[in-house]
């Protein structure tokens, strides 16, 4: 059975991936996405190429009724991790939780019921997630930034956001409207890591 060709050209899909930048939290204001719209970012991430089809990450969606709980558990895993933390750090890592209009945590499943798809695939498999995310959200005119950092994973997180024990929080995933933007950076050249065998 063939697939549907659409009329999306090369031309219009590389633009559009050139469109996309990473834009930091604290540049994102509202609005964010309206409910059509975050139903589509997730419709984008169903989408993913996905070995053994595990599906092996979920999305969590932060409420601004949680944004409190998650800030908290910021400043707890900082505290943890620096028992001499400065109160402007404490304040800027509470302050995290309230940056972006919309807040999406992701999550990686290790469990085994297929252990001969490993890790790195399922990691792979949600990168390629969020990405098609990344791009639906330009596509409709959203900014779109990453973030990490050694909370992900920490107890408090993991908590807050119920986490199995198969289950490692990655990044989250910040929606909005752009308010600013650092210029766009140069892109390696793929005869930088492209070669032939
Ligand atoms: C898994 C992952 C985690 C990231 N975490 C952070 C982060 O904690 N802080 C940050 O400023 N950017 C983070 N980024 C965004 C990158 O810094 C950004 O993608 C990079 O600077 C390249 O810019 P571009 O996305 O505009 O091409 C992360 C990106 C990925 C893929």
């Amino acid at each position: 059975m063939t697939t549907k060709t659409t009329q999306q050209t090369p031309s219009n899909l590389l633009e559009l991936m050139a469109a996309r930048k990473n834009i930091a939290p604290k540049r994102l204001v509202s609005p964010g996405p309206d409910l059509h719209q975050l139903e589509l970012i997730f419709k984008a991430a169903s989408h993913a190429p996905d070995h053994g089809q595990l599906n092996p990450w979920r999305f969590i969606t932060v409420p601004d009724s949680k944004r409190n709980a998650l800030g908290s558990a910021f400043v707890a895993a900082l505290k943890t991790r620096d028992s001499t933390a400065t109160q402007e750090q404490i304040d800027a890592s509470y302050s995290k939780a309230f940056r972006a209009p919309c807040i999406v945590f992701s999550t990686l499943n290790l469990e085994q019921s297929n252990p001969q798809i490993p890790k790195a695939e399922r990691l792979i498999s949600l990168g390629c997630a969020i990405q098609n995310m990344l791009l639906m959200a330009k596509s409709l005119n959203i900014g779109s930034g990453i973030t990490s950092g050694q909370a992900v994973n920490s107890k408090y997180l993991r908590e807050l956001f119920s986490l199995s024990e198969l289950e490692e929080g990655i990044c989250f995933i910040n929606f909005g409207t752009i308010e600013s933007e650092k210029p766009n950076r140069s892109r390696p050249n793929p005869s930088s890591f492209v070669s032939s065998l």
